[in-house]
């Protein structure tokens, strides 16, 4: 029976240990993965926590991404602030054939060849990371050393961001992915970081280079706007995600410390622990959400035109239908299927990459520091349950 709008539910949160979603998840996703949903503006959409209603939603045309049409179900100012339509460039936010016309081209940019060719790249930097960590000795903070740091540089690699300007950088993305910065404050980032990439996009242009950028320009599809709009968007999603599994990830590992003697003891299983932290800690969640461009029925609800769904990765990746004992984290269980870079059209186009970053930066770390442990006792690190992407504020260590 459909439910009522009078019953809908607010978004859920309150979580009960820092790697564990909030429990009201589980009872939904038994009750009615498919539930109606408050959103902050009053108006009532949906919040879906099955795997294959997730699943299913993302790979059905009919349910769009176009930001003009979206809904957050919670109450973030900043992304509160980002209405309307997408901006040039800004693809992850429009459906066909707006979303083709980038992500073919972009597409072709993130080639298996050029994604093999930063793997040293990506080697070299986190040695000089955990260098600079071992020189500076113990106790510091692993998020501004190392989980921060690392995909910053790589995004700098794959744009090709001249060595010189990195520091620039840097500091212009430090300001926009800092807690304590005020919306003024990160206004004044986003204007420094779109004229930075302006001045990038005109030197590249005088004298072409062959990184991601450079073979964009080659192709000569975009505007300038819509080149300083992508290079943002992969900034945009491409650090801040990364980041978040690289310290959350560390935490996790260090809180069971069997599963880290495990990928330790037998270091092929890397890749399986790699999905299986991504899927265990499915950093994206909130969203991804979507909108209904037609009546939809899924698993028996009638999803109605125009109506906002909200699908819970945590949910989906921790539905017990496709992940037996989903709430154990597993490093020898095979976690494919899960939903944390997404499904259909908008599936992540730097999951390769990110992937590559984990599976470098993991080993090197702990086989840098074998003794790595946290600093503090595991309930005083500070959580970022109220930020778009999940993960930890600060992350002291010790060894
Ligand atoms: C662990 C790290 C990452 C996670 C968890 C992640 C997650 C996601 C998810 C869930 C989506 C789909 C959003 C939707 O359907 O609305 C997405 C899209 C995207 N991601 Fe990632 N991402 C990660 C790393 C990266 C990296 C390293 C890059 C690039 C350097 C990147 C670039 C993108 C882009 C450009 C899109 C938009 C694709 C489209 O709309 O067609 N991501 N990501």
């Amino acid at each position: 029976m459909t439910q009522s709008r009078s019953e809908a539910i607010t978004f859920p949160t309150g979580r009960p240990g820092p790697f564990d979603p909030p429990e009201r998840l589980a009872s939904l996703r038994e009750e009615r993965p498919i539930a109606r949903l408050a959103y902050p503006d009053g108006r009532i959409g949906w919040l879906v926590t099955g795997h294959s209603a997730v699943r299913a939603i993302l790979a059905d045309p009919r349910f769009s991404s176009r930001r003009e049409l979206l809904n957050i179900p919670v109450p973030f100012p900043l992304m509160q602030e980002m209405r309307g339509p997408a901006e040039p460039g800004m693809f992850i936010r429009m459906d066909p054939p707006d979303h083709t016309r980038y992500r073919k081209p972009l597409t072709a940019q993130f080639t298996v060849r050029r994604m093999k060719g930063l793997e040293p790249r990506i080697r070299e930097i986190t040695r000089e990371r955990l260098d600079a960590m071992e020189k500076a000795g113990p106790p510091l903070d692993l998020v501004s050393e190392f989980a921060l740091p690392i995909p910053s540089l790589v995004i700098c690699e794959l744009l090709g961001v001249p060595y010189a300007d990195r520091d620039e950088f840097q500091h212009a993305t430090s300001a926009l992915l800092n807690l304590e910065s005020s919306p003024e404050e990160i206004r004044t980032a986003l204007a420094g970081i779109a004229s930075f990439f302006a001045r990038l996009i005109a030197l590249k242009r005088a004298d072409p280079t062959d990184d991601l950028l450079g073979g964009l320009i080659e192709d000569g599809e975009l505007t300038d706007e819509e080149l300083r709009n992508v290079g943002f968007l992969l900034l945009a999603a491409g650090h801040e995600t990364t980041a978040n599994m690289l310290g959350l990830g560390t935490f996790a590992l260090l809180e069971h410390p069997d599963q880290l003697a495990t990928l330790r003891a037998d270091p092929s299983l890397i890749d399986n622990a790699v999905e299986e932290l991504l899927r265990f800690l499915s950093v994206i969640h909130i969203g991804p959400t979507r909108a209904a461009l037609e009546d939809v029925e899924v698993e028996g609800e009638l999803i109605r035109a125009g109506e906002v769904v909200a699908l819970s990765v945590p949910g989906a990746n921790r539905d017990p239908s496709r992940f037996p004992d989903p709430d154990r984290l597993d490093v020898t269980r095979s976690a494919s299927g899960h939903l944390t870079f997404g499904h259909g059209l908008h599936q992540c186009l730097g999951q390769q990459l990110a992937r590559v970053e984990m599976r470098i930066a993991f080993p090197m770390l702990f086989d840098r520091f074998p003794g790595l442990r946290l600093a503090v006792p595991a309930e005083q690190v500070a959580m970022r349950d109220t930020m778009s992407i999940y993960g930890v504020r600060a992350l002291p260590v010790a060894w």
